[in-house]
């Protein structure tokens, strides 16, 4: 099969596309990505000659570039989007045009060519703080955030168009991924770079707020089962039933970097702020087999070395120099 994956120049996407053209040795994927300020040919630097990769530089909202490359694959799995919070607090309105604008562009482009499979990769965020328990694909959606509810926007249009045209959709909601190639904005990245900085690392409020850790690989093995033997119409929250304080987090990262404590800075916390996140994965246990395999403390461990090992990489990434780096090794226009 030849699959078009969207946003696979960024963190969750590098890491799937090397990922699945490994496991799956017949498929090949054409890998359109905007190179957004988070997208970055770094991260996939090499797959570049890999006669079973292609990629494209393009918007996912360019209904003719999309209906273009649809038309020469299968099926897409899609994990382009705006991904921060903060920033989708700040300027929430290219969150809803490719969020939710492009994904529509993708079902119908995905509808016009009969794709066999439409994977959309949503986010445990689109339920909204978990007060106690867990929550279950059926639960309703509460996002907080403009990013979330545009998240959660896409989600209720996928499912529609399973519903209304029969395309064959599968969604999955998973818990926050850590690992290699992610951009530091992000708590565990911009922890670990600014602890190698020795610079202050700001934990937003109390720092007490949980989050659900998964392995990005652990991610990355849940799409490859859904893909293969998801059932079409159906949601699958992913998580590893591993919440931790952010707190305990930053803690562990210094604790490892042998960095004081006193580094960690208590700042104004995020409006509107998720106290806990926690899904049940159940489902995907249940009828796919999946279950996370990694442990938090190894995981986490062998990423802070990752991030020790390509200081280039993020202090390239930090500072932009990648930008105009790429356009003269790729000739490609960001
Ligand atoms: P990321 O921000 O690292 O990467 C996003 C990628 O999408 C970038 O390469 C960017 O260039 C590309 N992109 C953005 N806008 C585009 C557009 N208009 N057209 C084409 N490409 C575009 O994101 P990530 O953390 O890898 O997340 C990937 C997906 O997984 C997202 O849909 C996100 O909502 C979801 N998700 C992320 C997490 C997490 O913890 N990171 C958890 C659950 C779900
Ligand atoms: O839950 C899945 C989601 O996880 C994904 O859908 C999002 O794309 C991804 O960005 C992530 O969202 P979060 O808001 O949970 O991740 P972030 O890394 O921004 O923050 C994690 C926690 O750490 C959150 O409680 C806010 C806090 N934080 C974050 C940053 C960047 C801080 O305390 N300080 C910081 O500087």
């Amino acid at each position: 099969m030849k699959i078009l994956v969207t946003g696979g120049a960024g963190f969750i996407g590098s890491n799937f596309v090397r990922y699945f053209l490994e496991q799956n040795p017949d498929d090949s994927i054409i890998n359109l990505d905007k190179l957004t300020y988070a997208g970055n040919l770094d991260n996939i630097v090499d797959l570049k000659g890999n006669s079973r990769h292609q990629f494209v530089c393009g918007d996912i909202s360019d209904q003719v570039l999309v209906d273009q490359l649809s038309a020469e694959t299968d099926a897409i799995i899609h994990f382009a989007a705006e991904t921060h919070v903060d920033r989708s607090i700040v300027n929430p309105e290219v969150f809803i045009q490719t969020n939710i604008y492009g994904t529509l562009v993708l079902l119908e482009a995905s509808k016009k060519h009969c794709h066999r499979r439409f994977i959309h990769i949503s986010t445990d965020e689109v339920y909204g703080s978990c007060p106690e328990g867990d929550f279950r694909e059926e639960n309703i959606l509460t996002p907080s955030s403009p990013y979330s509810a545009s998240k959660a926007s896409s989600d209720l249009l996928v499912l529609s168009y399973y519903k209304t045209y029969g395309l064959p959709t599968i969604i999955t909601r998973c818990s926050n991924n850590y690992g290699p190639y992610q951009f530091p904005e992000k708590l565990i990245p911009l922890m670990i770079s600014n602890a190698l900085e020795d610079k202050a690392l700001p934990v937003y409020g109390d720092g007490l707020y949980i989050r659900d850790w998964l392995y990005v690989l652990d991610h990355c093995e849940a799409i490859n089962q859904v893909f293969h033997r998801g059932e079409v119409g159906e949601i699958y929250n992913v998580g590893s039933e591993n919440g931790k304080t952010n707190l305990d987090i930053v803690q562990f990262i210094l604790n490892a970097l042998g960095k004081p404590v006193s580094l960690i800075q208590h700042v104004k916390d995020r409006p509107g702020h998720d106290r806990r996140y926690a899904v049940n994965p159940e489902k995907i246990q249940k009828e796919l087999g999946w279950k996370s395999v990694y442990s938090l403390e190894s995981a986490l461990e062998e990423t802070i070395h990752w991030y020790c090992k390509h200081t280039d990489w993020w202090t390239r990434v930090k500072s932009g120099e990648y930008r105009q780096m790429y356009e003269k090794i790729y000739g490609v226009s960001l």
